[in-house]
């Protein structure tokens, strides 16, 4: 990967003690994942041009092709390698000639669990300039950040049949809490939420009236954990009344924590009212270790290879990404470039109907910078 150093000697030499150097590993992935990411390394490299961090970028290519071809899902060696790098930078796994559940268990959900990113960061924003299918409500409406529990759960994977294949036949899928899950999280998400400083209110999602064990779990951590954090205020809502708050009144929302499913749910409907797949982006995290950012679409096969699908939600990952680095002045400066872009010239955020192709967007941003 090239490195966008300057190239007169003596200036590269000022220039490496003016800014640092993170090792990240790229996997493109299935489907549209390698163009959207080409994109998002658009944007690093120009953040490098500008004088900010640079990127020593190692590919990685896993994903359903490789997996056609040679049967490796992902192997040990290269978890391992993936263990010591700054961050990871995914496009999309899924491939339609591969079953389903395969691909994800074996690299998404497996680099989440053994990397033990705990976290799954996914900001909810609507930018200034996009659609939204909420009437009358606007970006300053729209502004929170789900915190998802991102190891445990219904995704620990346990479970199994009983009498399979006959008419009396069970199955089983258990949800896993444990104390130290539940407490790092909710503690990761007070913390998330005093820094991010915007009303200093988080909300735990949950289902206390049903799933009586898990939640008052979650329900007790969530009260002790808040006596550390006396100045950020809380409630707690059912899932199910999350998802019609998120579309009534989205603005009583600043930080929402909860459970690995239902984050993976109300993120979904949280993406549609910020504009869709197109922009939506999520880091999973190990606010100790590593991270991995992604768009949160997946590799929507049917565009690969035309030009034609959105690449700001990986620019966005990879926004989130310098962010996560400590870089945070190019951060704020890719932020800028990609709110510009929607607002002046992008469309409309769905593949095909941008009014540009993927470069072009691509290019769009990297030129704001
Ligand atoms: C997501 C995805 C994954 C999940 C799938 C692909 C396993 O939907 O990142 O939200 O359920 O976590
Ligand atoms: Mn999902």
């Amino acid at each position: 990967m090239r490195l966008s150093a300057p190239s007169d000697p003596k200036e590269e030499k000022r220039y490496r003690h003016l800014s640092r150097e993170y090792n990240i590993a790229v996997i493109p992935g299935d489907g549209t994942g390698p163009e959207v990411i080409g994109e998002g390394i658009k944007a690093l490299e120009g953040i490098s041009r500008k004088g900010g961090p640079r990127f020593r970028l190692t590919c990685y290519d896993l994903g359903g092709e490789r997996y056609l071809k040679t049967g490796e899902l992902l192997s040990n060696a290269t978890l391992s390698e993936l263990k010591e790098m700054d961050a990871l930078y995914l496009g999309a796994i899924g491939h339609p000639d591969v079953g389903p559940g395969i691909l994800e268990r074996e690299i998404l959900l497996r680099i989440r669990f053994e990397l033990d990113l705990y976290i799954n960061l996914r900001p909810v924003v609507l930018f200034p300039g996009v659609y939204t299918p909420l009437k009358d409500k606007g970006p300053e409406d729209i502004d929170f950040v789900v915190v998802r529990e991102n190891t445990e759960g219904l995704y620990a994977g346990g479970g199994g049949f009983l009498k399979k294949g006959s008419p009396e036949e069970v199955a089983i899928q258990e949800s896993v809490s444990t104390r130290k899950g539940v407490e790092r999280c909710i503690r990761y998400a007070f913390e998330y939420c005093r820094n991010r400083n915007k009303d200093n209110h988080l909300t735990l999602c949950g289902k206390t009236n049903v799933l009586a064990y898990e939640f008052d779990l979650w329900n007790r951590v969530f009260h002790e954990v808040h006596k550390e954090f006396p100045d950020v205020a809380i409630n707690y809502q059912h899932v199910d009344a999350i998802c019609m708050w998120m579309v009534k009144n989205p603005e009583q929302f600043d930080v929402i924590v909860t459970n690995n499913i239902f984050g993976d749910i109300i993120t979904d409907l949280g993406a549609m009212i910020q504009g869709g797949l197109g922009i939506a982006a999520g880091g999973n995290i190990n606010p100790h270790g590593t991270a991995m950012f992604e768009p949160i679409g997946g590799s929507a096969p049917k565009y690969a290879g035309l030009n034609k699908i959105n690449p700001l939600a990986a620019i966005s990952a990879a926004q989130m990404m310098v962010d996560y680095l400590g870089e945070k002045q190019a951060a704020r400066h890719l932020l800028d470039a990609i709110k510009k872009a929607v607002k002046d010239d992008v469309k409309s955020l769905e593949a095909g109907k941008m009014g540009y192709g993927t470069k072009e967007v691509g290019d769009l941003v990297v030129g704001y910078l």
